[in-house]
């Protein structure tokens, strides 16, 4: 067997494909008659940082930059040092566009505007909102989250958004609903990891309620003081700190209220590896690598990680009642 020596937080690839993926996809690549260099570039894993040094950050697109920088609101405060722009922006996790992590310059081919966001489900009443309108009914605010890929790497940004309990006030969801799904848009022609058929197309997540009206749960539109740029998932994206940043969907293009638990896009690939709650919580390992610890982006220094991400106070609540649940995968 050959074994590869990596040190813990080098794995092998992103959010991170499970192995029946792997094999999907050799299976698939081998009827398409592809070769063996291609598998193997495309099933290349983290990009050393130190190659991708001094990289410009491309800006965001669209016409709403009088709203930012927005205040910044100060019950969020870090730990750490915010992760620097440059780096943050040209080290991303964006399947759409490829299972790599330099996807941004890719990203940008995505017309942002018109974007419209479908609000359907258990609602009073469904309806289609575009983005300028959305943000026309809420408040904008900065701030400051730990993001913790369930790849062991993290980053600490200021994020512009609003409330998802916002949204959800604004949805006016039925009594029975009791989770909320999300969903990116699909288009293949733009995003080319579209085309990779073994991935369940388009991106969803979900969350339950609690989680959703959860003073943290954030929409982010914003970043750095300035619009979402492409790669972190403009113009719409969700930011839940204390879950395994896949959770954090990007580019939503409709918001589901529903009576069923959702399935997300990784529960779906790799079942027996990525679950419905994906807390963070350093003690339960993933099955291929552990979650003691994480590499900060920018200065590649590993701290532990915390239960929750460090956002137990906040957030604990929710779960008492749950412990039969695999809450921390
Ligand atoms: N959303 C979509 N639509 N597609 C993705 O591939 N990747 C997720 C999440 N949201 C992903 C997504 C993962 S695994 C992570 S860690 C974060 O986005 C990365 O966010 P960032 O690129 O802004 O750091």
């Amino acid at each position: 067997m050959h074994i590869i020596a990596r040190r813990s937080w080098e794995i092998a690839e992103a959010c991170a494909t499970p192995e029946e993926v792997f094999l999907n996809r050799r299976r698939f690549l081998a009827r398409a008659g592809l070769g063996a260099g291609l598998i193997a570039g495309a099933a290349t894993g983290l990009v050393p940082l130190r190659a991708q040094a001094q990289e410009q950050a491309p800006s965001a697109n669209v016409a709403t930059t009088d709203l930012y920088p927005a205040r910044r609101n100060a019950a969020y405060t870090l730990d750490r040092d915010l992760t620097d722009e440059d780096t943050a922006s040209t080290y991303n996790n964006f399947y759409e566009f490829g299972s790599h992590k330099r996807i941004y310059k890719a990203a940008q081919a995505m017309k942002l505007s018109p974007w419209q966001i479908r609000i359907d489900g258990m609602v009073e009443e469904e309806r289609v909102l575009d983005i300028d309108d959305l943000l026309a009914r809420v408040d904008l605010e900065e701030r400051l989250y730990r993001h913790r890929c369930v790849e062991a790497w993290a980053m600490a940004v200021p994020w512009t958004g609003f409330a998802l309990a916002d949204l959800v006030r604004l949805a006016r969801p039925k009594a029975g609903a009791t989770h909320v799904r999300f969903q990116t848009f699909f288009d293949p022609d733009v995003a080319s990891g579209q085309r990779q058929s073994w991935y369940p197309w388009p991106y969803t997540e979900g969350v339950t309620m609690a989680e959703a009206t959860n003073e943290l749960a954030f929409l982010v539109t914003g970043v750095y003081g300035k619009p979402l740029a492409a790669q972190f998932g403009a113009p719409l994206r969700l930011a839940l700190p204390w879950k395994y940043g896949f959770k954090s969907i990007k580019s939503i293009n409709r918001i589901t209220f529903t009576s069923e638990r959702p399935t997300s896009f990784w529960e779906a690939v790799g079942p027996s590896e990525y679950g419905f709650w994906a807390n963070v919580n350093p003690e339960v390992p993933h099955p291929r690598w552990s979650q003691a610890s994480e590499r900060l982006l920018g200065t590649d220094e590993s701290v532990p990680t915390r239960l929750f991400n460090g956002y137990a106070e906040q957030v604990a609540a929710i779960y008492q009642g749950l412990e039969g649940e695999a809450l921390y995968r």
